[in-house]
């Protein structure tokens, strides 16, 4: 299983903010937002990770996460020229995977919870393809998912103007090698981008997709406006003010995931000494014997 951040686009609904920075390097409180997505990756023990950009913005995360080694990781790189679908990063990916099932994630999107990691353990040892629901009140900005009356999904519509359900699909989705081929033959929507959600229905119309329903009591953000990266940075801050957790925080990730020894962990503490992330980094330490 390799894992994929999908971090491009132009993040025109935070302009101006984004016009010289990208969306995903921006803070969601002490973290960068890419952080969020990646330690999802590295907590489902996914350390073979491809990070898609437009070439403009490559560099940046080049900078902030070079080839992964000092977490115990590998960390590639690749552009994609315009943004022309969420779907087109399985196609950047191809000669990545090398023919391997891949975990995809968005680089605006933040996840917390035991559903989350559970749902994800479970969805890499499956066969097919998995997708992660949320129940929102505003169901119009996603993927919606369909259901008949038992409870079984039976369709997946694009920012459907009647939403049937208040369940949208999350941007973490659980593919095996197959879905290269089926973003290949897929044709640009109205606008203009091939669609993840085609991929979907694909999966769900041939019988090998699985919904994972994550519920409240696990969060999930889509930090792609300014509201909700206030929500997201506001949430994040009260884990961590109220019950010290880090949200987001991959050295711990990669820590847990037996990527990263301790004497990395104390490294990267003396490397961010005098931030509360150090902080939070040397508590790993200590309560590790070191
Ligand atoms: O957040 C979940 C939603 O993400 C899903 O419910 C939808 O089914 C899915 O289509 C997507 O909807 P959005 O309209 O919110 O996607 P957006 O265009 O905002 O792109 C999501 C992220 O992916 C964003 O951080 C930019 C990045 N992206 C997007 C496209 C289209 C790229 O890097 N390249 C792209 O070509």
């Amino acid at each position: 299983m390799k894992g994929i951040v999908l971090a491009g686009g132009k993040g025109s609904r935070l302009y101006p903010i984004t016009m010289g920075v990208s969306k995903q390097l921006l803070p969601v409180y002490d973290c960068p937002m890419i952080y969020y997505p990646l330690s999802v990756l590295l907590r489902a023990g996914i350390s073979e990770i491809l990070i898609i950009s437009s070439p403009e913005h490559l560099s940046g995360f080049q900078n902030l996460l070079e080839d992964g080694a000092e977490f115990g990781v590998s960390f590639s790189y690749a552009e994609q020229l315009a943004p022309k679908g969420i779907a087109e990063s399985l196609i950047i990916a191809e000669p990545f995977l090398n023919g391997d099932a891949c975990t995809l994630i968005l680089g605006d999107n933040l996840f917390y919870g035991d559903g989350v990691e559970k749902g994800l353990q479970k969805a890499i040892k499956s066969e097919g393809a998995s997708i992660f629901s949320y129940p929102v009140k505003d169901p119009q900005r996603y993927g919606v998912i369909g259901y008949d009356k038992h409870g079984n999904p039976i369709s997946i519509i694009e920012k459907p103007q009647k939403p049937a359900s208040n369940r949208a699909v999350t941007g973490l989705y659980v593919y095996p090698n197959t879905a290269v081929e089926v973003a290949k033959g897929l044709k640009p929507s109205a606008r203009g981008e091939i669609e993840i959600t085609d991929i979907n229905q694909y999966f769900l119309e041939s019988g090998d997709l699985s919904v994972i329903d994550l519920s409240k009591s696990d969060s999930w953000f889509d930090t792609g406006t300014i509201d909700s990266l206030y929500e997201a940075t506001d949430y994040v801050r009260a884990l961590e003010s109220r019950i010290g957790v880090k949200v987001g925080c991959i050295e711990e990730a990669a820590f847990l995931s037996d990527f990263m020894s301790i004497d990395q962990v104390a490294a990267r503490a003396e490397k961010l000494s005098n931030t509360s992330y150090g902080d939070y980094l040397n508590q790993i330490v200590q309560s590790h014997g070191g």
